[in-house]
């Protein structure tokens, strides 16, 4: 199973095992981690489950849409390491992938 390695607000690291299919957002929350509020569900809609992804991955992930850019632009925390987790679907290929969770709006 790949793991998804995901650093919470306090620094704690955690290595996950993530289920391929579910999406980044889905592992993070399925494994335990409360920092993600995830409000809408997954649905692109309330960027709640902002993440910073490592860079080395960037290329790896899926491009991003304009809904999810006009959302993280809302965040003070956005940079351009930002995504929103529910719009990475997690994979073999993102195995080792290390994330962090943005601070909260
Ligand atoms: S869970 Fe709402 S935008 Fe990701």
């Amino acid at each position: 199973m790949p793991k998804l390695i995901v650093v919470t607000r306090d620094g704690e690291e955690r290595a996950l095992d993530g289920e391929a299919g579910l999406s980044v957002m889905e592992v993070i929350r399925d494994g335990g981690i409360d920092e993600i509020l995830a409000l809408c569900g997954g649905c692109c809609s309330c960027a709640t489950c902002h993440i910073h992804v490592d860079p080395e991955f960037a290329a790896k992930l899926p491009p991003m849409s304009e809904d999810e850019n006009d959302l993280l632009d809302s965040s003070s925390d956005r940079d351009e390491t930002s995504r929103l987790s529910c719009q990475i679907p997690f994979s073999d290929a993102l195995d080792g992938m290390k994330v962090r969770i943005a601070e909260e709006d």
